[in-house]
């Protein structure tokens, strides 16, 4: 390792250290929010960056802890500064947070930057919080650790445990075919989400904080701690520690955000049958780190990956089951000899971080032997529906449905959707392939998690739970079912899903990894000459930007202008 830095040789030290009059105003400025000589002079400055806020509640604890980071951060001899950051509440935010990525992406850039900050802190893990403070922190590249928000209690009806998301499409289903009150309803609602935390099934959220650990920029074991275990706060004081050290090592995310590291985190989604969101986000993140990863990888890697995590909404159990059971670490020992052991994270090497793994609940993390699922986590489909690709959890679906000929019945928007699903004389069966469009990074705009899209109610009185749906937009990590997403190009744009009509024939074949539209090339071409995508106003401000940048989900849904691992020079002070 190269030779720890001095004091002087601090990026902070460029604002405080100087004899000139800059510094002096900016010397002056500590001492006037009460800070002495001795509690700053030659101390790193650690930034917490925050996405609390008071309408996330899956951030709701992420004050105490960010006054927990502080902790760490003075005890190990640095000097913590919060900054907040957009929140970005998944719940709340519409249409949809992803719209709001790159933003937050681009605010923790600069956040970075522009302040006088030697170390970083990431507080987040809400879904779209944990790639966008990452992306935003790859591009200064400053020492940083990133402390995951951590997974709720499970949820509880009646004694029996309930899924965020994943429980919630189960029992609708059933309240929407009569079989459940309102009452019983009503109980649910009470009992879904019981803590702070984030969702605790097998979501976005759980899978991206998931592959930050695995990636090497968490604590080891930090992400499937329970935020509303005490174990979660002496974590967020390590980290504060931790990063102080780092700042003397320059150990950085690029020493971390390898090639390796990377195909390690392929291998940790595959085995958990991750979020389909997962997958533009790691492309995103690894292509700002100069690693040109491509949705074939996924499908590469789901051919040589069991699926050992039994966590719903692919398996029965929920994240609290995942950390008893041993967490991510206990799941990194069962996927050794396929895990590139030497790459390193914030504090050692992955290898040493499952040196006394153990799994304690084999149920919950099986072993490769006897997986979940032998292969299938995610498939990745290509034909003439979906030149350059769309996305699939197979192990999710209903088996019968992987190879399927069905007419097609298109919406072209959400609402009229919404309208017809609920239409006693609706011409459908249950062969019949449901499609939604204009739901994609430009037309949705941002790719609402629409993707799971509702069976019709006549329908699901029969007992249908499952059919075959295909969209431009995204689902929801906690959602499950045969629904074909991030079809690219989108309908908006042009592409080909933009000449369905209902009645054409959509045929699927996921072991041969196809998606065809069964109408003549020159028919399909003489339709979409003749598209028109639906009005939208985009005409100014972040939206405008956002609709003139935003790249397709194949490519990770980032922005042109920020797509490259280009370093930008340190800002000048005077
Ligand atoms: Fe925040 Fe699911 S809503 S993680
Ligand atoms: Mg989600």
């Amino acid at each position: 390792m190269a030779k720890r830095k001095s004091p002087e040789d601090l990026r902070s030290f460029r604002w405080f250290g100087a004899k000139d009059l800059r510094s002096f105003g900016h010397r002056s400025r500590l001492f006037q929010m009460g800070y002495d000589q001795r509690e700053i002079a030659g101390k790193p400055v650690i930034a917490i960056i925050n996405t609390w806020s008071d309408i996330n509640p899956c951030h709701a604890h992420l004050r105490a802890r960010a006054e927990e980071v502080k902790r760490g951060v003075w005890q190990a001899g640095g000097f913590p500064v919060e900054l907040p950051a957009m929140s970005l509440a998944e719940t709340y935010v519409k249409p949809t947070t992803m719209l709001y990525r790159n933003f937050l992406a681009m605010e923790v850039e600069e956040l970075i930057r522009s302040h006088p900050v030697d170390g970083v802190v990431l507080l987040a893990g809400c879904d779209k919080t944990t790639p966008a403070t990452i992306m935003g922190a790859i591009q200064v590249d400053l020492p940083t650790i990133f402390v995951p928000a951590g997974p709720m209690l499970r949820g509880n009806y009646r004694g029996q445990a309930l899924g965020s998301g994943s429980d919630v499409w189960k029992y609708w289903a059933d309240k929407e075919a009569g079989l459940i009150s309102e009452l019983q309803w009503n109980e649910m609602e009470r009992g879904i989400a019981r803590s702070f935390g984030t969702c605790m099934t097998m979501g976005t959220a759980s899978t991206m904080t998931a592959l930050a650990e695995t990636l090497g920029l968490c604590l080891p074991g930090a992400s499937t701690i329970p935020a509303a275990d005490a174990g979660h706060s002496r974590m967020a004081a390590l980290s504060g520690a931790r990063v102080v050290d780092m700042v003397f090592e320059d150990l950085k995310p690029s020493d971390m955000l390898t090639a390796k590291a990377f195909e390690n985190a392929l291998v940790v989604h595959m085995a958990m049958a991750g979020s389909t969101n997962a997958m533009i986000h790691l492309i995103a993140m690894a292509r700002r780190c100069g690693v040109p990863l491509i949705l074939d990888d996924f499908d590469r890697m789901s051919e040589n990956v069991p699926v050992l995590c039994n966590i719903r909404p692919t398996g029965a159990f929920l994240m609290e089951d995942f950390h008893y059971a041993g967490g991510l670490l206990a799941l990194w020992k069962r996927l050794q000899p396929l895990l590139h052991l030497e790459e390193r994270n914030v504090i050692g090497t992955i290898g040493e971080a499952i040196t006394h793994a153990e799994v304690h609940l084999p149920e919950v993390i099986r072993p490769l032997d006897n997986p979940v699922a032998p292969r299938g986590g995610t498939a990745i489909l290509k034909g003439n529906l979906a030149p350059d690709g769309c996305v699939m959890k197979p192990a999710a679906a209903d088996p019968a449905l992987l190879k399927h000929r069905g007419p097609a019945l298109v919406f072209d928007d959400y609402d009229s959707m919404m309208r017809a699903v609920n239409d006693e004389d609706l011409d459908v069966t249950a062969d019949t392939v449901l499609i939604l469009r204009n739901a994609g990074p430009v037309g949705g705009p941002g790719m609402p998690e629409w993707g799971m899209l509702p069976i019709p109610k006549k329908l699901l009185r029969k007992g249908v739970r499952d059919m075959v749906r295909i969209s431009d937009a995204r689902m929801s990590g906690t959602s499950y079912g045969a629904c074909i997403l991030h079809v690219a190009p989108e309908a908006y744009v042009g592409g080909p899903l933009a000449a369905v009509n209902n009645g054409d024939i959509v045929s699927l074949d996921v072991a041969k990894r196809s998606i065809n539209l069964e109408v003549d090339p020159a028919e399909i071409e003489l339709r979409l000459a003749a598209w028109q995508p639906p009005a939208r106003d985009y005409s100014r401000g972040y939206l405008k930007m956002h609709a003139e940048h935003i790249q397709q989900a194949p490519d990770g849904c980032d922005f042109t202008f920020l797509q490259s691992p280009h370093k930008l020079p340190e800002p000048e002070i005077h």
